[in-house]
């Protein structure tokens, strides 16, 4: 065998966890396939717990970073820490010492990936980041390698396991948000401040990387549509499966006439199509491709297990690179950094989309004219309507599915109607995705 590749490893949470299991359990086959030893050198450990975590030889654990970030006898260091600061320091300080990276930051590369994925080509380091975007779904190689020769043309995804936990779990189970939100944290699915998951940031900051992937354009934050599903109600639920869709929060970019469309919020997925029925943790993408069509990738989204064979692919890729010369390495995102485009993001005020729309109001002769026709004034046409009797002897739901309209126009007309007396909520609405080719 040739020489080894030392690996370190910063933090002591859930993956690192499960990075650390794995490589034990499966050292003699990854080392077989990379023809080298692979040695796990240091763990960044901090914290009173770190003993009892992690079960490992005291002389590995360090709660100094620089012990291992500048420590010559380290190739690959694993950032498994999450969140802006240290994790970006440390690796800008790392790659500046020659390591090569793997991080599962989806955060962080969401936010400062420009500066760390330019920094990484200037030093020439590798950079795996697999573990960010879904879990145990390879989507990351699929993008740069598996479909490099097609041109993407919309990509909608489940790419937070938490909500798409929560959504099933209201469903199958009738147990309402907060039950269910305790049971995926306890399960490990969650972010440490879970108002990532449920807002809809963390599926944000993975769609964020995916457009980098899948159409080469950079796109902020900032310009991504966020909408997370607190407002979900187990009602809206019941009346989209009537009307034959599920809700999921989906993670949407579509390449349309020069413009980048990138939003995730709830919508309304046709029962027969295939990512409605991606149940529980799982996470999905759904990538149209020109010349490949439709293809969709599933697996397990979140947890220790899943996440870990993701960093471990990463550590694989790298010790080989770093073993055999990293002359022919393919860049991290599969354009050299230059070659990024910046196109514009469309407004979600310009969407044109079928919508489900909510509105609790009297039971009165006349209440559903006066929706109606403020919703026909600002020129949406409505595809169907359900009106259940009268529940608490005042108010009802009044569920419609409208034709293809324009959101501002929908806002426009959801305005007004939220000022009719009648009228005894804020109206809810939720778009319906057709999977149109753009
Ligand atoms: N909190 C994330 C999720 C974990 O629920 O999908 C993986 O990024």
């Amino acid at each position: 065998m040739k020489r080894g590749i030392n690996i370190a490893i910063l933090g002591r949470g859930t993956v690192a966890q499960g990075v650390i299991k794995l490589l034990k359990r499966n050292r003699r086959l990854i080392e077989k396939k990379v023809g080298a030893t692979l040695s796990l050198a240091r763990v960044l450990a901090r914290g009173t717990r770190k003993q009892k975590d992690i079960q490992l030889p005291a002389r590995l654990l360090t709660d100094v970073p620089d012990e291992i970030l500048s420590n010559p006898d380290i190739d690959i260091i694993v950032e498994l820490i999450g969140g802006y600061e240290p994790a970006r320091s440390y690796i800008l300080k790392a790659m500046e010492a020659g390591k090569d990276i793997v991080t599962a930051n989806k955060a962080l590369l969401a936010v400062h990936g420009e500066e760390i994925f330019a920094r990484a080509q200037k030093h020439g380091i590798d950079i795996g980041f697999e573990a960010s975007v879904g879990g145990g779904i390879p989507i990351i190689r699929t993008l740069k390698e598996g479909l490099a020769g097609d041109r993407n043309r919309a990509l909608y995804a489940i790419l937070n396991g938490t909500c798409n936990y929560i959504l099933t779990t209201m469903e199958e189970s009738g147990e309402d948000f907060h039950k269910a939100l305790a049971s995926a944290q306890q399960l490990g699915y969650a972010e440490a401040d879970p108002s990532f998951d449920i807002n809809g940031i963390d599926a944000a900051h993975k769609l964020a990387i995916l457009v980098l992937l899948a159409f080469g354009t950079r796109v902020r934050l900032k310009d991504i549509y966020t909408e997370g599903i607190r407002h979900i109600s187990r009602m809206d639920i019941t009346y989209a499966r009537e009307l034959g869709y599920k809700i999921k929060l989906l993670a949407i970019a579509r390449h349309d006439n020069g413009k980048i469309e990138a939003r995730v919020h709830p919508a309304l997925v046709p029962l027969h199509h295939p990512l409605a029925s991606v149940r529980g943790p799982y996470n999905a993408v759904f990538i149209d491709g020109e010349a490949l069509g439709s293809t969709m990738y599933l697996g397990q989204g979140a947890g220790m297990m899943p996440t870990a064979t993701a960093v471990l692919a990463d550590i694989i890729e790298i010790a080989r690179n770093r073993l055999h010369g990293k002359s022919l390495r393919i860049p991290p995102l599969g354009y050299p950094i230059d070659s990024l485009g910046r196109l514009p993001v469309r407004s979600i005020d310009d969407l044109k989309s079928d919508y489900y729309l909510r509105f609790m109001v009297l039971d009165r002769p006349g209440v559903l004219a006066q929706i109606a026709g403020i919703l026909g004034s600002s020129g949406i046409s409505i595809a169907s309507v359900i009106q259940k009797e009268d529940r608490d002897g005042n108010t009802v739901p009044v569920v419609m599915h409208t034709n293809a309209a324009r959101e501002k126009d929908l806002k426009q007309a959801l305005a007004r109607i939220n000022r009719l007396k009648v009228v005894k909520a804020k109206s809810v609405y939720i778009r319906v995705v057709d999977f149109a080719t753009p």
